[in-house]
């Protein structure tokens, strides 16, 4: 391994800042705060594993530790398809450290995780990488995946986060509007079955992040 290769880092993405990162977090708390409450929420909490009799309460549910942040290219130190071609390129080498704005467009849970999904600029395109996953089987456009986790279930690696995305958008490109549950203070609550939530922003949820590294 030459030194350069050994720098790769975990994974390339933008890192909120920390303002951005308190008042998401705040908008996160409130939203499961919100579904504790709703009637419509308890009567599909089947839908979450539980352990013995305790009723699940979301707001408990989900964990996430590190810094907040939306992943574009995962290297995994280098072992990763692709990572060496993308740290390389042009237009990470020159966006590496600069600022951006983050627009969030809805808020999304599922028994395993909790998520935002985040609308990406042209600009920002320009640093996500060509996704198999995102685009094995469907016609979604790049950038699709693109989300910040928020929190797992126990057990449930933060990874999951953007496939679960994926199932909500394959969803809702077959026709799938969701059952529209309730108006939040927030926007529109939908449920789309097997424990599949989305809120869309009425309003987006914009911040600032950093386009950096993390090295673990
Ligand atoms: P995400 O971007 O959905 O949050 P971990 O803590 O599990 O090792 O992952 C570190 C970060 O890299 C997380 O942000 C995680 O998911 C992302 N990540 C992990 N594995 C992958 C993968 N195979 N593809 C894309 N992103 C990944």
């Amino acid at each position: 391994v030459s030194l350069e290769d050994a720098y790769l880092p975990f994974y390339f993405g933008w890192f909120l800042r920390h303002t951005f990162q308190d008042e998401l977090e705040g908008v996160a708390k409130g939203f499961l705060k919100t579904l504790d409450s709703l009637e419509a929420f308890k009567k599909h909490l089947s839908d979450f594993p539980r352990e013995g009799e305790d009723v699940v309460k979301v707001e408990q549910y989900f964990q996430h530790t590190g810094p907040l942040h939306c992943t574009t290219k995962f290297c995994d130190y280098g072992k990763a398809a692709g990572a060496k071609e993308y740290a390389k390129s042009q237009v990470v080498q020159q966006s590496y450290g600069s600022m951006t704005e983050l627009k969030l467009q809805a808020l999304f849970l599922t028994p395993r995780t909790l998520g935002a999904r985040v609308a990406l600029t042209q600009e920002q395109l320009q640093l996500w990488p060509s996704d198999p996953k995102e685009e094995a089987g469907s016609n979604l456009p790049p950038g699709s995946r693109a989300h910040i986790t928020l929190g797992c279930a126990q057990g449930v690696e933060p990874v999951q986060t953007g496939v679960d995305l994926l199932q909500i958008l394959q969803l809702q490109q077959q026709g799938q509007e969701g059952e529209k549950v309730e108006d939040l203070e927030l926007g529109p609550l939908s449920y789309y079955g097997n424990g599949i939530w989305v809120l869309s922003l009425r309003e987006p949820i914009i911040g600032p992040a950093l386009f950096s590294s993390f090295h673990g």
